[in-house]
C-alpha cells in the first residue's frame, strides 16, 4: 500500500488508497497460509500461483479434438457442480472438502513411476506423459456407487497408449494405480479413513479397452486439483471409486492388487465394481440414480444402465457371474 506524506508531515494514506478490510483480511489469511506452506516446503511463487487459481484466475487451457464416437450426447454437468461435488478423501470426506482444500496440491513437478511386469519400466515426467498420444475430449457418464451421476467432458487418451509403450510381459495380468499420499499437501491423509495410499486396479484386458481413459483435463482445461490433477484414470463403465485420482505409480502385476475400498469393506466394494442395476450395494440401491444438477427433490430418478450404458465392454465378462464378481 502506498503512503503519501501530507502537508502536516504526518504519513496518511489517501482514502482511495485505503485497502478494504476484507482484502486486508484476505491477505492476512494468505500470509498465514504462506507461512504454513513454507514450512511444508512450498515456494512463495508456487503459493502465489495456487492462490491465483483459487481466486478464479483462468486455468490452463488444454486443446483436444472431440471423439464423438465415444462421447454421450447428454448435456454435460455444469463445471461448478463437477468441481464442487467431489469424492477425494485425501482432502476430506465431505463433498465440498476437495474444492475447499485441494489448492494445496502441487501438480508440478510430478512424475509417474511405471513398473512391475513390463519390459520397459520408466518414470515419466507429467509433461511428457501428457504428450505421449493425441489428446481427445470424451464426454462420459460417471456413476458413483452412492447413487448419483454426472456427465463430464474429460480430456486424455486411451490408457492402452501408455501401456503399449512400457511393453507388459506375459505375466502382467493386472494393473494397479496408486495415488499420491502426502500428509503435507493432503489434510485427509493425516486421518486414517483409508489405508493410504489410495489404490485401485483393473484386469489387464479392462485396462487395454479403448474406453479406459488416462485423463489430464476436463472442460477444455487441465484437471482441477479436486478432480485428480495432474493425472487420473476414468473407467466409465465402473463405479466412480475405480477411477483413481492424482496417480504417482502404475504397477503391472501377476496377482490381483489390493484395492482401498475392497480392503476397507470387502462385502460392499468388489474388485470389479461394474455399474450394474441388478446388483445392489448393501446400503444403496443401484437400480436408479440422481443426475447432479438436474431438477429438484421431486424429479424422478434415472434408471441406471448396465455397464453405465457402455455395452461395448460386455464381452470382457462373458461367462462371469457378475453377482459373484461384483
Ligand atoms: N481417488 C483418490 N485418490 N481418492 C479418492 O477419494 N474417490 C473416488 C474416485 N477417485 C477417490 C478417488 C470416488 S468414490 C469417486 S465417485 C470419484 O473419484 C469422483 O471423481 P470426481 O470428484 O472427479 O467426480
Amino acid at each position: 500500500m502506498l503512503i503519501k506524506r501530507n502537508p502536516n508531515g504526518i504519513d496518511l494514506p489517501f482514502p482511495s488508497e485505503i485497502t478494504p478490510r476484507e482484502v486486508v483480511e484476505g491477505r492476512r489469511a494468505f500470509l498465514a497460509r504462506a507461512a504454513a506452506t513454507a514450512v511444508a516446503g512450498t515456494s512463495l511463487w508456487e503459493m502465489l500461483q495456487r492462490e491465483a487459481l483459487a481466486q478464479g484466475a483462468p486455468a490452463q487451457k488444454l486443446a483436444a479434438a472431440r471423439n464423438a464416437a465415444l462421447s454421450t450426447t447428454e448435456n454435460p454437468t455444469s463445471f461448478q457442480d463437477a468441481t464442487h461435488y467431489n469424492n477425494f478423501y485425501e482432502f476430506g470426506t465431505d463433498k465440498s472438502d476437495p474444492a475447499e482444500n485441494a489448492h494445496t496440491l502441487r501438480t508440478r513437478p510430478w512424475t509417474v513411476q511405471i513398473d512391475g511386469e513390463v519390459k520397459k519400466p520408466v518414470t515419466l515426467d507429467i509433461d511428457r506423459l501428457v504428450k505421449l498420444a493425441p489428446l481427445e475430449e470424451r464426454i462420459y457418464r460417471l456413476r458413483c456407487v452412492e447413487g448419483w451421476s454426472m456427465v463430464i467432458p474429460w480430456i486424455g487418451y486411451s490408457l492402452s497408449n501408455l501401456i503399449k509403450q512400457v511393453e507388459p510381459t506375459g505375466n502382467a495380468k493386472y494393473v494397479q494405480f496408486i495415488s499420491l499420499a502426502d500428509r503435507a499437501q493432503m489434510p485427509g491423509v493425516r486421518g486414517r479413513v483409508i489405508d493410504w495410499p489410495y489404490s485401485e486396479g483393473l484386469r489387464m484386458d479392462e485396462a487395454m479397452h479403448p474406453l479406459a481413459l488416462l485423463t489430464v483435463g476436463m472442460y477444455g482445461q487441465v484437471l482441477a486439483n479436486q478432480n485428480g490433477a495432474p493425472v487420473r484414470v476414468i473407467v466409465p463403465w465402473k463405479y466412480g471409486f475405480k477411477s483413481a485420482k492424482s496417480i504417482v505409480r502404475i504397477r503391472f502385476l501377476r496377482e490381483q492388487p489390493k484395492t482401498s475400498w475392497n480392503l476397507l469393506a470387502p462385502e460392499e466394494y468388489g474388485f470389479y465394481s461394474n455399474v450394474n442395476p441388478n446388483v445392489d450395494h448393501p446400503r444403496w440401491s443401484q437400480a436408479t440414480e440422481r443426475r447432479i444438477g438436474e431438477g429438484g427433490l421431486f424429479t424422478p430418478k434415472r434408471k441406471t444402465l448396465m455397464f453405465n450404458g457402455y455395452n461395448d465392454v460386455a464381452s470382457l465378462y462373458t461367462g462371469m457371474d457378475l453377482k459373484k464378481f461384483f
